[in-house]
């Protein structure tokens, strides 16, 4: 099932997301349908939220289909270590449309628990490192336009109450 992606404005996106307590079929089928959500909309990362769905639960596949094995899913996850910094233009299926430059740490290390419940860890730095601070962000109620400058972000903010009044949102 194809989930639509929910946008910037709707509140579940703002909020903290609740633990995962129960790994069955359900969740999987969850997962499944977040990474068919995610491919429909064109992405290489989707967290819950994302689709109105307020538990801690991110898929990513930043080759895009490309590699079945980079497929990832991230369940309560942690961000135990960072290192460096990294400049890079970032968007967010929730903010369509929209860019901008973001600095983030260069490699990462999350701790998260799988579709069966197993705790893992992985390190990862750039593009995966990145995706894993966005989807973690999300989790935590937080988008990346919170990472920019106060000026840059009220500025998309104005852009996009506008696309909201021309109904375009
Ligand atoms: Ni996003």
């Amino acid at each position: 099932m194809i989930y639509p992606i929910v946008k910037f404005g709707n509140p579940v996106l703002d909020k903290p997301s609740e633990a995962v307590t129960v790994f069955d079929e359900e969740l999987q089928k969850l997962i499944d349908d977040m990474f068919e959500s995610m491919y429909a909309a064109h992405g290489v990362g989707l967290a819950a939220p994302q689709i109105g769905i307020g538990r801690r639960i991110a898929v990513i596949d930043v080759t895009f289909k490309e590699d079945p094995d980079a497929k990832l899913v991230l369940i309560n996850p942690e961000i135990i270590h960072t290192e460096g910094r990294h400049t890079q233009s970032e968007g967010c299926l929730s903010i369509p449309d929209f860019r901008e430059n973001v600095t983030r740490p260069n490699k990462v290390t999350v701790r998260a628990q799988d579709v069966h419940g197993k705790v893992f860890q992985k390190t990862a730095e750039e593009l995966l490192a990145r995706a894993f601070l966005h989807e973690t962000d999300h989790l935590n109620g937080k988008l990346y336009i919170s990472h920019i400058s106060a000026l840059k972000r009220d500025l998309m903010k104005r852009k996009i109450r506008k696309l909201m009044k021309a109904g375009e949102w």
